[in-house]
């Protein structure tokens, strides 16, 4: 538990300045961690951020019977606000199929074993995940996907149990939306069956290319990576393999935001400008400054900026992780900005927290309208998520007086050292024990 208190006179009146590191997705790391279950042997994933959910994740994998250690560098600076570590996993010939409530409820990420377990052990019980309060993220699409690669699934006790009475076998799939999830414990369920799988209307987010990349080093062939189609044809046995995680781009695009809210100029380190395109080239038109640099990019703010309009969409699109960052930029913006949020429905809960704060907006379905004002105010406000979390510690920097976030935990969750590194690049932001 805990809270983050924020201090501000309000926006533009402490600019941040200085460099905040970027380190590895936690979005890429976590299905990375699964992926190693397709192969017997010791991996390797570099760049794993330090944060709760790879721990739990890799309590998950050693209760599947692997052996796993997660270290990070002693001599890293938490006010970095990125520590970068090394998780070796010893993946048994035999693994355990039944991944338990206990675990599995702290994390929504763990469904992206049920992938790699039907494929190496021919079942698989999962029970069915928790996470983050942010709507009714179904299964069905990865439920059809596998019934479609020859798996017999059902759902029974709060589990997904899938059994493969005659082994996977290739087939031709498409998802009606592109999720990530789903499609990441297809590829993985795909990579060891018996011949060709084609799967349309892939999710295209970076981390699903990195999560192919690491397939590919394993031995998998895996065709039309970054495209929506991607055509797998099945081996017997991957390899074990050492992968460096790709950086952490809603982490990245959370400085931009902070930079944008109260102003400043931050340099951000191993931030992938290409990965934000379209986040970036909104925040430009309004008014922000964003230049590359040689290890990364920088953005300078120094005047209010001007509103912009955000329709949440699957990648290239703009991120639904960066949603409330963009509603906590437009509180404060000169204009009007209508957000329209397509993809986790009940994302808006955000909505009534920062209205605690003064924003002025409302919300009709997933559509919300928030009017600029020139300041928020100080209050005491609570993080349903990582995401919601962290915007709301930028709302603050742009509300007068002292903001305080409660159950703080979730944004540990997404974030190493948040408080830290904003204190670090000037803000006035700390932690509260309950
Ligand atoms: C992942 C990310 C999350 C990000 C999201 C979209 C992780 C751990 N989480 O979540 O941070 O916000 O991608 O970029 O990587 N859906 C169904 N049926 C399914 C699958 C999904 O209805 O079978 C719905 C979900 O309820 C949701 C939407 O599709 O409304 C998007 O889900 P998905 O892309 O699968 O996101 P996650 O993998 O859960």
């Amino acid at each position: 538990m805990g809270s983050f208190r924020v201090v501000s006179e309000g926006p533009l009146t402490r600019p941040l300045a200085g460099t905040v590191y970027v380190g590895g997705a936690k979005n890429s790391a976590l299905k990375l961690m699964a992926a190693s279950l397709l192969a017997p042997g010791r991996s390797l994933i570099r760049n794993v951020p330090d944060i709760l959910d790879v721990a739990v994740m890799g309590q998950l994998l050693r209760q599947l019977g692997c052996e796993v250690e997660i270290t990070y560098p002693v001599e890293a600076e938490p006010t970095a606000g990125s520590t970068s570590g090394l998780v070796t996993i010893d993946v048994p010939e035999q693994l355990d199929h039944k991944a338990p409530y206990e675990l599995v409820r702290r994390l929504r990420a763990s469904i992206a074993v049920l992938g790699p377990l039907v494929a190496r052990c021919g079942r698989a019980s999962v029970a069915l995940p928790g996470g983050d309060a942010i709507g009714s993220r179904g299964l069905d699409m990865h439920i059809r996907g596998l019934l479609e690669l020859g798996a017999v699934v059902r759902i029974e006790h709060g589990q997904v149990v899938a059994e493969v009475p005659h082994g996977l076998v290739g087939a031709n799939l498409w998802l009606d939306f592109p999720s990530v999830g789903a499609t990441e414990n297809l590829v993985m369920a795909a990579v060891l069956a018996t011949g060709t799988t084609v799967i349309d209307n892939v999710a295209r987010e970076p981390e699903i290319i990195d999560l192919c990349t690491m397939l590919v080093e394993m031995g998998a062939s895996i065709d039309g990576i970054s495209t929506s189609t991607l055509v797998i044809e099945g081996v017997e046995r991957l390899h074990p393999v050492e992968h460096s995680t790709v950086t952490d781009r809603i982490v990245a695009g959370t400085w931009v935001f902070a930079a944008a809210i109260a102003g400043g100029d931050l340099n951000i380190e191993g931030g992938i400008t290409h990965h934000l395109d379209i986040v970036l080239d909104k925040l430009v038109s309004s008014g922000a400054e964003i230049d590359p640099t040689e290890t990364g990019f920088s953005v300078h703010t120094h005047q209010r900026l001007a509103s912009f309009d955000v329709a949440t969409l699957p990648y290239p699109g703009f991120p639904t992780d960066l949603q409330p960052f963009a509603m906590a930029l437009a509180a404060v913006s000169a204009g009007t900005a209508m957000i329209t949020e397509n993809v986790f429905e009940a994302r808006f809960m955000f909505a009534q927290e920062l209205a605690r704060l003064g924003a002025d907006l409302r919300t009709d379905g997933h559509h919300a309208v928030v009017r600029g004002v020139p300041m928020l105010s100080g209050a005491p406000v609570v993080a349903h998520d990582i995401r919601a979390g962290a915007a709301l510690v930028l709302g603050g920097l742009a509300a007068q007086g002292t903001t305080l976030v409660a159950k703080s935990q979730h944004i540990d969750r997404g974030y190493p050292w948040f408080a830290e590194a904003l204190a670090a690049v000037g803000a006035d932001v700390s932690r509260l024990p309950d």
